[in-house]
Order: structure tokens, then sequence, then C-alpha cells
């Protein structure tokens, strides 16, 4: 490892427990951590994931980092520390709660800050470097690797609290990505360490949108897709603090759909099925997502399915799903 990298890892390191310590012993960080509690992080919660509190000053993590002796420009390139225009250095992350990113061995590479009050932008994360890129890390992955291998399951979430959230009430397959899309780099992982995905977004539009495209890709790679559904308007933070962890298993992830009854569901909402133009559209699309399914007996049950809905003979629908798949290949 070059010594500028490991000198990024070492400052992450300190500063992952200050912030730490602040949230939980500074009088500044006493809003913050106050307002983690009332949201119904617990405090084992707040240790295990190492959550914190950036001070609101400008130069606090700029002296701290110089009395420990890294060199400024490099903190810059970690996005630890900005410059302005007459070159002086000041905190990047002020007045946030911070989320630490670790990658896979459990190494904090990175932070998101969250804003305490609503100050844009909501989020702020560090910059990309050598030891962080966006698409490459899962965030999670360390605390939930054990539980993904023994589940062979993966819970893909939005947000980072919603991924503590579960693991507070004992979900602990749950992996995040950093607010982005689910990029390829990302799917190969996913599918490495597991032979099942929930996709579990938020529910609405954003969620939905954002659930369809990884849904696409992460069936593309072989592992099998289910997405999650949740309430208008919530997302599975909310929805675990307002009903429990047990609700959220058996009425969220366990009554996750598979992905081809979750694309059937999707392209409904596209079209006016009172409409005989848009009725055979919607048919033809529902079919080409039929066609892409290995078993003879999933094609079947979804062939019967719009059949019936739309009074057509199965034969048909069965010859048209043949000719695509022989297309296919
Ligand atoms: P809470 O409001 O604290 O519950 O967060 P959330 O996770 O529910 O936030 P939201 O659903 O708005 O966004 C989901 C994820 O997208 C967040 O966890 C972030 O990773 C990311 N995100 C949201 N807003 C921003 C932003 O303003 N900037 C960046 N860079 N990322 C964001
Ligand atoms: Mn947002
Ligand atoms: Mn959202
Ligand atoms: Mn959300
Ligand atoms: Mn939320």
């Amino acid at each position: 490892r070059d010594p500028e990298s490991q000198s990024i890892l070492d400052a992450h390191e300190w500063l992952s427990k200050l912030y730490h310590h602040l949230l939980r012993n500074s009088k500044e960080g006493q809003e913050a951590y106050q307002y983690l509690l009332e949201r119904g992080f617990t405090e084992d919660t707040i240790t295990r994931h190492q959550l914190g509190y950036s001070p609101s000053s400008n130069d606090f993590v700029v002296t701290f980092l110089e009395k420990k002796g890294f060199h400024p420009q490099t903190m810059v390139k970690a996005g630890l520390l900005n410059t302005n225009d007459q070159g002086e250095y000041f905190d990047r992350f002020r007045g946030r709660i911070m989320f630490p990113l670790r990658n896979h061995l459990g190494k904090t590479v990175a932070f998101a800050g969250r804003a305490t009050g609503s100050i844009e932008p909501k989020y702020l994360n560090s910059p990309e470097t050598d030891l962080f890129q966006k698409g490459r890390l899962l965030y999670n992955f360390d605390l939930a690797r054990a539980s993904i291998r023994k589940q062979n399951t993966i819970i893909l979430f939005e947000g980072y609290a919603d991924v503590i959230s579960a693991d507070q009430a004992g979900i602990q397959n749950g992996i995040g990505t950093m607010g982005t899309s689910v990029s390829d780099i990302q799917a190969q992982l996913i599918k490495r360490y597991a032979d099942k995905v929930i996709i579990c977004y938020d529910g609405d539009n954003a969620g939905i949108e954002a659930a369809v495209k990884a849904a696409k890709l992460l069936r593309k790679t072989g592992c099998q897709t289910n997405v999650a559904r949740l309430p208008n308007g919530m997302d599975p933070d909310d929805f675990i603090k307002e009903y429990g962890g047990e609700r959220f298993k058996r009425e969220v992830l366990d009554a996750s759909d598979p992905y081809t009854s979750f694309i059937i569901r999707y392209l409904r909402r596209s079209f006016n099925l009172q409409l005989e133009g848009d009725r055979i559209t919607y048919i033809e699309n529902v079919l080409q997502e039929v066609a892409q399914l290995d078993r003879a007996i999933e094609r079947e049950h979804y062939l019967n399915e719009i059949a019936e809905e739309f009074q057509m003979s199965t034969g048909t629908l069965k010859e048209e799903v043949e000719q695509l798949r022989n297309r296919m290949t």
C-alpha cells in the first residue's frame, strides 16, 4: 500500500473515533445524539455503526489532523478538508451526523454526513479516492457478511438509515448503495456473495424506478431477484420504526415479489388496459418477460394468469412465447 493511501486510511480511523466521541460526549453533539435516539436508534446501534458528529467549526478537523502530522493536501484529496481561494484549509464536514463508510475489510474509507436540519444537501459524501469508489463499495458489507453467507441472501437498501434500522431489528444481511443506482460491479459482487437478493427501496416513485433498474441488472447476473414493496411514502426505516422488525420481515421481505411478478405489476401502471392498443402492447411486454424465464412451469404460471385475465387461449400465448424464445438464442 502506498504511503498516501495509508495516510488516508489512518486519518479516517482517527476521525471516525473522534466524530463518534464528539457525538457521545461533546456539548454540541448532544442535539445530534438526541435526534438519533428519538429516531429510535439505540446506544448499541450508534456504537456498532460508529455514528458520529462533526462540529460546526471551520478548523476543528484542520487542527486535529495537523497535530497528528497529516499533510493537509493529502487530506484534501481524502475529502476530509477543503481549500478556499486563499489556499486556506477548512473542514469539509461541519455540523453533520457522520456515517463512516467502511470497505469489505471494515476499514473506514469515506464518510457520509447527514444534515441535522433542513440544510442542503441532506447527505454530503466524501469524494472518490483510490480507496473509495461509490460503484465498488457495498455499505455495511463487512458487518453483514456472516449473515449473508448463512442465509445466502442479500437485502439491498437505498439508504444508510434503512440498513442500520434493519440491522438493529436483527435483519443483518442488509447492505446499501450510496444513494446511487447499482453499478455493474456492485451487481457482480452481490451475485458473488449470495444467490438471492431482495431489493427493498423506498415506497415512492423514485424508489420504484430505481428498483426496476436494479432488478434488471441483478437478474442478468443470474441472481434470484425479488423486489419488496413498501406502503406509499414509507421507507424501510420508517416501516421498521412504525411496525417493528417482525412485521417488516413478514409483510415486506417475505411478501416480496419475484422479479417477473414485480415487472408485470410495474408494466401495468404504464398502460391503460381499457384501450385495446394498450392492452396488446402490455401483453406483448409481459410475454417478453415471460419468455426470459428458464423454467417451463414458471412460464406456464404467468401465461395462465394472462390467459385468464384477457380471456385468451393459453395455446396462442405459449406459441408466441416459444417464438420469442427461439429468437433469443
Ligand atoms: P433519512 O432522511 O435520514 O431517513 O435518510 P434516507 O436514507 O431515508 O434518505 P433518502 O431516502 O432521501 O435517500 C436515500 C439515500 O440516498 C441516502 O441514504 C443517501 O445515501 C442518498 N442521498 C440522499 N440525499 C442525498 C444528497 O443530498 N446527496 C447525496 N450525495 N446522497 C444523498
Ligand atoms: Mn433524497
Ligand atoms: Mn428516497
Ligand atoms: Mn429513504
Ligand atoms: Mn429514511
